[in-house]
């Protein structure tokens, strides 16, 4: 089918690429004329495992194609997916502008009947808005149909996630874009949801809200752990090999970060809000997840008491693994919170070194994760890449001038550190 998508972040520009290669043919609009010419060329502006392979190959191919035109976008196919940020304001409300621009610029291109789908996350109504803005700025009487089709991929795992995902969430206010829906997804064999458009939005704002919920829920269960002598990772496999539980998103860690769950908490707070209700619930969850860097922070200073001067080694700075994505990284925070009572750090990350030059200040980035606890008082791990289960314990050690290693992230067995001879202190256990 012939496909545009509009925002080449990572949502749109994952999707583009994974529609192109099971056979779709695909143009990706962007207004950043430097990252369509980037793309166009090849090049990739993020990291995800995966991606670049998949977009030089659709590029060569041919079926996949990049423009700064949305007109040219809107002119070449007749479904049309909106991919652009819809970043938090200030009170926490969503900022919806890229959305209501692009709705009025797909409405001024159309000459006929277009799907139009909205892939970005948006406040439950959104689709409304977006249809009574098209019939507005639409210049004939042409006919469109507005679907809701949530994306539920994570950074770092995105092309696994969109080619082998749970589900697909479709949102629909009439049949008529169904079959079309159906047929762009068919390719991925993967269960379909038909539903109301209002419906589908909330199913995305619901689902990041009940696992950022999970996550605040084992950290709370951290506390109580760490004040009794249990161990969390135990207490999670336990809970989770209940089947209406589940393991996964029941890993204790520093607190939970990204551009999506904190961004979503409070939207969707916000939503419910406006909707008259008092959402305490997920107020707690982000109670909780600031409550648990607090912690962390009251650890590292209870243990090395005055931090000023003291030098210490971070590992991990994206906000999860798999990603140099470090907007509104847990291990960014903890770093210029550690700065801020005097510490000079050192800090490495396999991807996120560069983007973090620009929050991350007058700290020594070194290239070998074994060399950055080098004549440290302390070194803390803050994201759960797989490289640093593999990091050279002894030598760590022995680089150390004391032995003392916080693990915001459970990666290490607790017996076997301290087997080794390092202060091991982790989340829950
Ligand atoms: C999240 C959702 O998982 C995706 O389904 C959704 O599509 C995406 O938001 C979005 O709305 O675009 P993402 O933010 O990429 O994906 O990353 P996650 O894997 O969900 O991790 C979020 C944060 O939670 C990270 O800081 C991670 O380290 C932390 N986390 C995750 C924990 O602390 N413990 C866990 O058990 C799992």
């Amino acid at each position: 089918m012939k496909l545009t998508i509009i925002g080449t972040g990572y949502v749109g520009l994952v999707t583009g690429a994974c529609f192109a290669e099971v056979g779709h043919q695909v143009v990706c609009v962007d207004n950043d004329a430097a990252k369509v010419k980037l793309l166009q060329e090849g090049g990739i502006p993020i990291y995800e495992p995966g991606l670049e392979e998949l977009v030089k190959g659709n590029v060569a191919a041919g079926r996949l194609n990049f423009t700064t035109s949305t007109t040219e976008g809107v002119e070449k196919s007749d479904v049309i997916f909106i991919a652009v940020p819809t970043p938090p304001m200030a009170d926490g409300s969503v900022d919806l502008s890229f959305i209501e621009k692009v709705a009025r610029e797909i409405a001024s291109a159309m000459t006929g009947y277009k799907i139009v789908v909205d892939k970005s996350t948006v406040p439950v109504r959104t689709g409304d808005k977006v249809t009574e803005t098209i019939k507005r700025y639409c210049k004939a009487r042409v006919e469109f149909d507005v679907v809701s089709n949530p994306e539920f991929l994570r950074e770092g795992f995105a092309v696994e996630d969109l080619m082998k995902p749970d589900r697909i969430v479709i949102g629909v206010r009439s049949q008529r874009p169904v079959a079309a829906m159906k047929e762009i997804y068919a390719p991925f064999q993967a269960p379909v949801v038909v539903t109301d458009i209002n419906s589908a939005e909330l199913i995305k704002h619901a689902s990041n809200s009940f696992l950022a919920l999970k996550i605040s829920y084992i950290n709370a269960l951290s506390i109580i752990c760490d004040a009794t002598g249990a161990n969390v990772q135990e207490v999670a496999n336990g809970m989770g090999m209940d089947a209406r539980i589940g393991r996964r998103f029941l890993d204790a860690s520093l607190g939970f970060g990204g551009s999506c769950f904190p961004k979503d908490l409070s939207a969707f707070i916000k939503i419910a809000e406006q909707m008259g209700y008092e959402f305490g619930l997920l107020k707690e969850v982000q109670r909780i997840n600031a409550e648990q860097m607090n912690r962390f922070v009251k650890k590292i200073i209870d243990t090395l008491w005055v931090l000023k001067d003291k030098k210490i080694g971070v590992l991990g700075l994206a906000f999860k693994q798999n990603t140099d994505d470090v907007r509104m990284s847990p291990a960014i925070e903890l770093c210029q919170r550690l700065q801020k009572e005097g510490a000079i750090l050192r800090v490495h990350d396999p991807k996120a070194m560069e983007k973090s030059k620009a929050l991350l200040k007058d700290v020594t980035y070194v290239d070998d994760m074994n060399e950055v606890a080098e004549g440290c008082d302390a070194l803390v791990i803050t994201t759960e890449w797989d490289e640093f289960k593999k990091l050279d314990l002894e030598r760590v050690r022995k680089a150390l001038s004391h032995p003392i290693l916080f693990d915001g992230r459970n990666l290490f067995d607790r017996t076997e550190m301290e087997r080794l001879g390092f202060i091991y202190k982790s989340i829950g256990r």
